[in-house]
């Protein structure tokens, strides 16, 4: 089984990927990391020297070398890899892959991010009412792709332990 995690910037992919990898004996990929080592640069420097576009295409790319493979794996994406390419039609309905859309409201992410701006492009400019709006914004634009997931878990004022184990019920 392969399982894949998606959802908006902060909410949660990567510390929840972790948990349920160590949990099953899986391999834990995020697609950021891979992406990032495989160019040995950060996500803040493609996006600066190479531009969006390009990420994008290498985001869609390594999608698929990853999700080719045979392992067993967690793999969290990034934050807009459902959105562009095609990219859901990957993971979504596959019978080998379990994807599962971490849901946070606007207000929850909000919080976050104000304080984990630094490392994220999209958002490292803004001023606090500028995220707020943007986030809405965007989160609104992305929904008809985060919803094409196998499962939707409401991650709101929950622990990283409890989401972990509703998801782990669900694969039981
Ligand atoms: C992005 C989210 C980021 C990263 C890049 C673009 C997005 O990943 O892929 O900065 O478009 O939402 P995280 O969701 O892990 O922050």
């Amino acid at each position: 089984m392969k399982i894949v995690l998606l959802g908006y910037m902060g909410s949660g992919k990567s510390a929840i990927g972790k948990y349920l990898a160590e949990k099953l004996n899986y391999e834990f990929v995020d697609l950021d990391v891979y992406i990032s080592n495989k160019l040995n640069m950060s996500i803040v420097s493609i996006f600066e020297t190479r531009g969006e576009l390009y990420f994008r295409k290498l985001e869609h790319q390594f999608l698929q070398e990853i999700l080719n493979t045979e392992d067993k794996f967690v793999l969290s994406l990034g934050g807009g890899t459902p959105c562009y390419y095609n990219n859901y039609e990957y993971y979504y309905g596959k019978k080998d892959i379990s994807s599962f859309y971490l849901k946070a409201s606007i207000a929850t992410l909000f919080d976050r991010l104000i304080h984990d701006k630094a490392n994220r492009p999209l958002i490292n400019t803004f001023s606090d009412e500028e995220l707020k709006e943007f986030i809405a914004k965007h989160l609104f634009e992305r929904n008809e792709f985060y919803t094409k997931a196998d499962h939707v878990i409401d991650v709101n004022d929950k622990s990283i332990t409890s989401i972990s184990e509703e998801i782990l019920s669900i694969l039981a």
